[in-house]
């Protein structure tokens, strides 16, 4: 296990996860109905852009949040609301030095009955993330293999909820694993949000992937979206994707809007593509 987010906090793909799941959560939130969030490769939770060696060594944020923010904050997007107000809440003065992992972004939209489990396999990262989850008293924090953690969280309890599936991709095979645990999913928590975070890179898998999706989500509402910042190069990170099962109600429009944005922001040729998988009607 080599990977550490620290070095990716705050890049590209961050900010458009992000900024879908902030939208995402908000609207799950604004019912009155508890709801459990999962996060099952959870990460550190929280990274100093300014401190953080891995931040500052890496510096992707700097070409991700750190041009979005300048850029659209005075004028940003309804849909941008939700991943700014909480940007602002951790950089009250103006200056971006603290950013949101998954479960820092899971634990300020939960309200006091939902419940937020979180669970990251590397040992010092879990150090920092249960450090991060502290002041969150609905929050636990697990040390299982986060494929073997879908099953074991699965169904929720309370059932109503969002999962969140962002593994790191140094593996090979991770495709089928995803795959695999969208057929878990379809067969033990069928009305779940699952959000599923994949990269494009020309080491290739995601084409297979998105042809076999339709199979794989069979009658679930399945949303994919795509930024693609340029053609694929020989090696390297060219864009990213997400596969949303059972988005609530006017998340379509939200991620259209982020990508849309997105695409504008950082001049990406061929861009933002979104589509049902499966349609909700
Ligand atoms: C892409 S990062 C997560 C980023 C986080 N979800 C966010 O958006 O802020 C993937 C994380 O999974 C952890 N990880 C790697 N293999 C794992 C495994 N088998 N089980 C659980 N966690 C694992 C890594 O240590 C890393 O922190």
């Amino acid at each position: 296990m080599n990977y550490r987010h620290g070095f990716h906090a705050g890049n590209h793909a961050d900010v458009i996860k992000h900024a879908v799941l902030c939208c995402l959560l908000a609207r799950m939130a604004a019912k009155d109905k508890p709801m459990t969030i999962i996060d099952a490769f959870a990460g550190a939770g929280r990274y100093h852009l300014a401190l953080d060696d891995r931040a500052m060594r890496g510096g992707e944020w700097q070409g991700g949040v750190g041009r979005v923010w300048p850029d659209l904050q005075d004028d940003a997007p309804a849909a941008f609301k939700p991943y700014f107000s909480l940007l602002t809440r951790l950089n009250p003065n103006g200056l971006l030095h603290h950013y949101p992992g998954s479960p820092l972004i899971a634990a300020a939209f939960a309200r006091a009955d939902d419940k937020v489990l979180v669970n990251e396999l590397h040992r010092e990262e879990r150090a920092t993330l249960t450090r991060t989850m502290a002041p969150f008293p609905h929050a636990r924090v697990y040390d299982m293999d986060g494929w073997q953690s879908i099953r074991a969280f699965l169904p929720p309890m309370p059932r109503r909820g969002v999962l969140l599936i962002d593994p790191p991709f140094e593996e090979a095979g991770e495709f089928a694993r995803l795959r695999e645990s969208i057929r878990v999913i379809r067969q033990i928590w069928k009305t779940g949000v699952t959000v599923l975070w994949y990269p494009l890179t020309p080491y290739g898998g995601v084409s297979a992937f998105s042809q076999e999706l339709i199979q794989v989500a069979g009658d679930v509402p399945t949303l994919q979206l795509e930024l693609i910042l340029h053609p694929p190069e020989e090696r390297g990170l060219y864009g990213s994707g997400l596969v949303i099962l059972n988005p609530p109600y006017g998340l379509e429009e939200d991620a259209r809007e982020i990508g849309s944005t997105l695409e504008a922001v950082f001049h990406a040729d061929p861009g933002y593509r979104q589509r049902w998988i499966v349609s909700p009607d």
